[in-house]
Order: C-alpha cells, then structure tokens, then sequence
C-alpha cells in the first residue's frame, strides 16, 4: 500500500509498514509493558535480568515509533502497585535502571527530536531519580517531534483522584465550591495526560488480558491489541504488527458502522415513505 518507507526501518519493518495505509497511522499508542519477570524466569535467571532486557525492547520501539512519525507514545513503567508492593531490592534495581536510561538515552531521544515527559505520582519516587528526571525533560523540552511519556508510579484512579482534588482546590481558589462546574472537558483538563490525546491504540504484552489500572478514562475508545511476545522481546516490528492489526478494526465510538447506518438510513426512508402511501415495506 505504501511506497514511501521512512528512513531506519530494518526489511521486516519495511514490509509490515508497506501493508500498513498511511492515513490511518494511530496518533498516540500507549504500551503495558509486561512479561519482564517471565521472560528472566524461563531463562533461570534473576527477574531483574528481564528487567535490564525489557530496556533494549524500549530502545527499538521508541526508535520505529519515532520513525514512522507517531505523535505520542507511552510507556507503562511502573504502576503504584509494582512500587509498593515488589521487594524492595527489585523496586531499587528499576529506580537505577530508569536513572541510567534516562542518563543515557538523551543523546538518542535528542537525534529522533522526541520529547520527555512523564506521568504518574514523582514526588514519591526518590529524590536523585526526580532530579534525573527533571533533567532529561529539560534536556528533551525544545524537541518538537514524537511526545514519549513514561508513566512511573502511575495509577489510574490516583490520577482520577488527583484530578477531582485539583478541580475543588481551583474551585475554591477561584470563587468558592458554587463555582465548580465538572463536565468531560475539565476532568481531561485536570488529568496528568492533559498534554495528550486519547491512545488510539494500546498494546499489551505477555497475553494478559487487563488494563491493570492504567490511562482508565483515556482509554475509554482505544482499540485493545494483547501480544504473547513477552516485553523483554518486543521491536519495532511488532509495534507495526500491532499498528497492522489496528487497521483492520472499525472505530465506531458506539455508533454504527458506515454499511449499518446506510442501511438504515434505506429502511427508515422505505418505512416513511410505505406509511405515507399506505403499503406494507
Ligand atoms: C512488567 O513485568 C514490567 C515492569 C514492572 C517494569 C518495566 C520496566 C522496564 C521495561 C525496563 C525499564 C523501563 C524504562 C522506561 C527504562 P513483570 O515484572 O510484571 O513481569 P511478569 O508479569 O512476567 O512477572
């Protein structure tokens, strides 16, 4: 379908992307990754090895993301849950890791002109890896291309409930409580993603079948695609797979679709037109 390849694409990516129809590339794709601990587990090796390998696999799909011209990508980092309830030394080892990736990748989000940003509870990450963070956000601002979130400490409903806290507060900052008018517009507004759009599409790895708390609201339209591939080994190539599968799916935001409603459309002008004339359709 495509003829024009972006630069980059190795020849497997270069025939998925080929198929793909250029009009309907998702905008914002948001990523579960999992699948690290099974990953390190049927190698018999320690779960952080699955972390450490689960790095290259963000590597390659922020790199093709950013090479097809995605507009938003975001990654599930961590979840609340994983920080408070992990063993500490495996909580230790991704807060490291982070601070290295991010140390490291700089130089390489700065070539794809992708920008940083992050989503989720930081005040109660560590002080050196918000420090870290703050910096390669920074070092990341002036770029204009791909938006790459990570979602660290993130919770879905503690963002529903940081933003309900957050709309009160300017509420009663500006004019008191009566002044408080709450629609879908504000509650977005007031998210952590408010720099975003919706996911269009959200991937989840390992074959698990949940949300597991994530980008609840955001998600409310997305087209859902669960791969078996296990995080640490998923590349670009199946982010384009899941793109492929993306298209093959009708967004109907609960309406119709376009052959329903025409035949609709056909029998309400037939049932109108029988009534005035008397007939039976
Ligand atoms: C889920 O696998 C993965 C995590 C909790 C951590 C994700 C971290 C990375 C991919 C690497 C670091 C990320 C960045 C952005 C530098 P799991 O441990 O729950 O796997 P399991 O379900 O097989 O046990």
């Amino acid at each position: 379908m495509q003829d024009k390849v972006p630069a980059g694409l190795d020849r497997k990516e270069t025939e998925v992307y080929r198929r793909l129809d250029p009009e309907r590339i998702p905008k914002h794709i948001a990523i579960i990754m999992d699948g690290n601990g099974r990953w390190a587990k049927r190698r018999h090796m320690p779960r952080v090895a699955g972390h450490r390998a689960g790095v290259t696999a963000v590597r390659s799909t922020v790199e093709t993301a950013a090479r097809i011209h995605i507009s938003a990508l975001t990654l599930y980092a961590f979840s609340e849950e994983n920080c408070k309830k992990r063993p500490k030394s495996e909580v230790d080892f991704l807060m490291r890791l982070l601070s290295r990736y991010l140390k490291g990748e700089v130089p390489t989000l700065n070539k794809n002109n992708i920008r940083l940003e992050y989503i989720g509870r930081q005040h109660e990450l560590p002080e050196d890896v918000q420090e870290r963070m703050a910096w390669a956000r920074e070092a990341t601002a002036r770029n204009s291309g791909m938006v790459l979130t990570l979602a660290l400490n993130y919770s879905a409903r503690s963002e529903l409930v940081d933003a309900f806290r957050a709309m009160v507060s300017a509420a009663s900052r500006n004019g008191g409580l009566e002044h408080l008018r709450i629609d879908e517009d504000t509650v977005g507004r007031h998210l952590y993603t408010r720099h975003l759009p919706d996911p269009d599409l959200v991937v989840r790895t390992s074959g698990e079948m949940r949300l597991s708390n994530f980008l609840l609201w955001q998600l409310a339209y997305a087209e859902i695609y669960v791969t078996p591939t296990l995080w640490p080994d998923f590349r670009g190539l199946h982010l384009l797979e899941g793109i492929a599968e993306y298209q093959k799916r009708e967004r109907r935001y609960g309406g119709l679709n376009h052959s329903e409603s025409n035949r609709d459309d056909g029998h309400a002008a037939l049932e109108t037109s029988s009534a005035l004339h008397g007939q039976k359709s």
